[in-house]
C-alpha cells in the first residue's frame, strides 16, 4: 500500500540554530510512536540540510528533504545545489515545482521534468508538486492545468521510476492564505490525478503513488483532508514552523 507521508516545508524560514531547535523539538514529539505508519519529512532552505540531517541521525520514518535542486549535475552554475550535494546531507526528498518556484523563478513543467530525472538519478525522491490559480479554479479550467503539469512534467518517467515520486496537489489559491480546498474539492483532484496515472501506468502503479495535500493545512482541518480516500498525507507550510502544530497534524491520521 502507498505510504503516508507529512511534509513541513519550512520555505525561506529559520536561522541554523532556530532549524536546529525545531527539529529537536519535532524529534521528541515524535520519539515514542515508533508504531506510527506516517512518514514525517522535514525540508528546510537547502543551507541547514546537513545540519537538520544530522540531528536527524538516521532517526526511522523521519527524513529531511531540499526545497528544490539544479537540474545540472555539477559545474559553473553559482549559487546552485545539486541532487548528489542533498544525498550528501542524507536528505531523501526533494520538492519540486513548487507553485512559488513556478510563478517568482518561472520554473516551466519541461525544467521540472529535467529536474525530476536528476532527483531520480540520484537516488532520491521527488515530491512533485502541482496546482491551480484562483482564476483557473473560477474558471472550471483546473482540471486541464494539473493535468498538464502532471504530464509534462512526469509522463516520461517508466513506470518503474513514477513509483518513486510522490506528487502534491497545492491549490495555489490555498498558499498561505488560510483559505483550504474542503475536502470534497481536494478529494476531486487527488481521486483525477490518480485516475490519470491509471491511464498511464496502470492501476496498481497508480494505487502506489503517494499523493499529498497542500495549502493552509493545520491541525483544524488535517483529519477530515487526510480522512479523503486519496488523500496520502500533507505537504505543509506555515504550520510546520510550530513543531507543536506540525506534531498534532503528523497525529490527525
Ligand atoms: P501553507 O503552505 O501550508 O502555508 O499554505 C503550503 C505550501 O506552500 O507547501
Amino acid at each position: 500500500m502507498r505510504k503516508k507521508i507529512v511534509a513541513g516545508n519550512w520555505k525561506m524560514n529559520k536561522t541554523l540554530p532556530e532549524a536546529i531547535e525545531l527539529t529537536k523539538e519535532i524529534k521528541s514529539n515524535i520519539e515514542g510512536k515508533e508504531n506510527s505508519d506516517v512518514v514525517v519529512v522535514l525540508a528546510p532552505p537547502s543551507i541547514n540540510l546537513s545540519a537538520v540531517s544530522h540531528e536527524l541521525n538516521e532517526m526511522t520514518g523521519v527524513h529531511a528533504a531540499a526545497q528544490n535542486c539544479s537540474e545540472h549535475a555539477s559545474g559553473a552554475y553559482t549559487g546552485e545545489v545539486s541532487t548528489e550535494m542533498i544525498k550528501s546531507t542524507g536528505a531523501e526528498f526533494v520538492i519540486i515545482g513548487h507553485s512559488e518556484r513556478r510563478e517568482y523563478f518561472g520554473e516551466s513543467n519541461e525544467l521540472l521534468a529535467q529536474k525530476t530525472d536528476a532527483v531520480l538519478e540520484s537516488g532520491l525522491s521527488p515530491i512533485y508538486c502541482c496546482g491551480e490559480v484562483l482564476e483557473e479554479r473560477k474558471s472550471g479550467e483546473y482540471a486541464s492545468v494539473i493535468a498538464s503539469q502532471v504530464d509534462k512534467g512526469l509522463f516520461h518517467l517508466s513506470a518503474e521510476a513514477i513509483k518513486n515520486v510522490v506528487i502534491a496537489y497545492e491549490p495555489v489559491w490555498a498558499i498561505g492564505t488560510g483559505e483550504t480546498a474542503s475536502p470534497e474539492q481536494a478529494q476531486e483532484v487527488h481521486q483525477l490525478i490518480r485516475k490519470q496515472l491509471a491511464g498511464k501506468y496502470g492501476d496498481e502503479v497508480a494505487a502506489s503513488v503517494s499523493i499529498l495535500y497542500g495549502g493552509s493545512v493545520k491541525p483544524a482541518n488535517a483529519k477530515e483532508l487526510f480522512a479523503q480516500e486519496d488523500i496520502d498525507g500533507g505537504l505543509i507550510g506555515g504550520a510546520s514552523l510550530k513543531a507543536a502544530d506540525f506534531s498534532a497534524i503528523i497525529d490527525s491520521f
